[in-house]
């Protein structure tokens, strides 16, 4: 079977499922709880859709729906139990009993830097994120990590000055805050690893000619003319010619 585009995906994702449910197809339902308030929802909705059931609408903490972009980060807990859990809301099932909270922004600090004046070494991880050296080794951030990261391998990484291990470790993270939130040490994992993605990136890795060719030769013109097709397109055409684009094109 094909593979289908990432576009493909996040319209599938988008489709309203909520709409239009007939309650005597619907076989099996849980029990929710949606800011302390209880819902019965279809058991198969994810947390995303089962909210949107209950009435909810999305103004923050929902962006693509398919687990790209981190704005969905949730905080639950399942009844009887003390612990608190993660998840993404758009990729999440909605379990019986779960206790839901959307977190539509980690209000962690983010360090402001200009990477090309800052020295390629590990002296820029504890100028910017000193509280790294409070790692406990708990291991909180890799638990509550949605993409199963190994956060605090990342961490010790960056300990240690290795741009490149924390770039690598860290490459699938979606920015949605939730290592931070559950970190005991209050460390800031997801923008620390971005800082050592921007460094590895300007200094630690191969200059890539195929991407420096490209650049001169956009710089000297030679795409001027398709650029002005595709500015003088309209709405609806430029969408057309996205989604042919991802549908003739290996995305993966
Ligand atoms: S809405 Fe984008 S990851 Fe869930």
């Amino acid at each position: 079977m094909e593979e289908k585009s990432i576009m493909e995906k996040i319209a599938e994702a988008n489709k309203a499922v909520t709409k239009g449910v007939d309650e005597k197809e619907v076989e099996h339902w849980v029990t929710i709880y949606i800011m302390g308030k209880e819902y019965k929802v279809p058991a198969a909705l994810t947390i995303m859709q089962a909210m949107e059931y209950a009435g909810y609408k999305f103004i923050r903490s929902c962006g693509c729906r398919a687990g790209f972009c981190g704005a969905c980060s949730t905080v639950y807990r399942k009844k009887g139990e003390y612990k608190l859990r993660t998840a993404m809301a758009c990729q999440t099932r909605v379990e019986d009993g779960m206790y839901l909270v959307q977190i539509p922004f980690a209000p962690a600090e983010k360090a402001i830097y200009d990477i090309n004046k800052e020295q390629y070494d590990i002296s820029v991880f504890f100028k910017y994120y000193p509280e790294i050296t409070r790692c406990v080794s708990c291991n909180t951030c890799t638990k509550s990590c949605p993409q199963d990261l190994e956060v605090m391998d990342y961490v010790q990484a960056a300990i240690k000055g290795d741009f490149a291990a924390v770039a690598e470790g860290s490459f699938e993270c979606i920015q949605c805050g939730l290592c931070a939130i559950r970190c005991p040490a209050d460390i800031v994992q997801y923008h620390l690893a971005q800082l050592a993605r921007r460094m590895y990136g300007r200094y630690g890795s191969p200059e890539e000619k195929n991407v420096k060719k490209r650049v001169e030769e956009i710089k000297k013109g030679k795409f001027d003319k398709e650029f002005d097709r595709v500015m003088s397109l309209s709405s609806d055409e430029l969408k057309n010619l996205y989604t042919e684009q991802q549908r003739t094109r290996e995305v993966y």
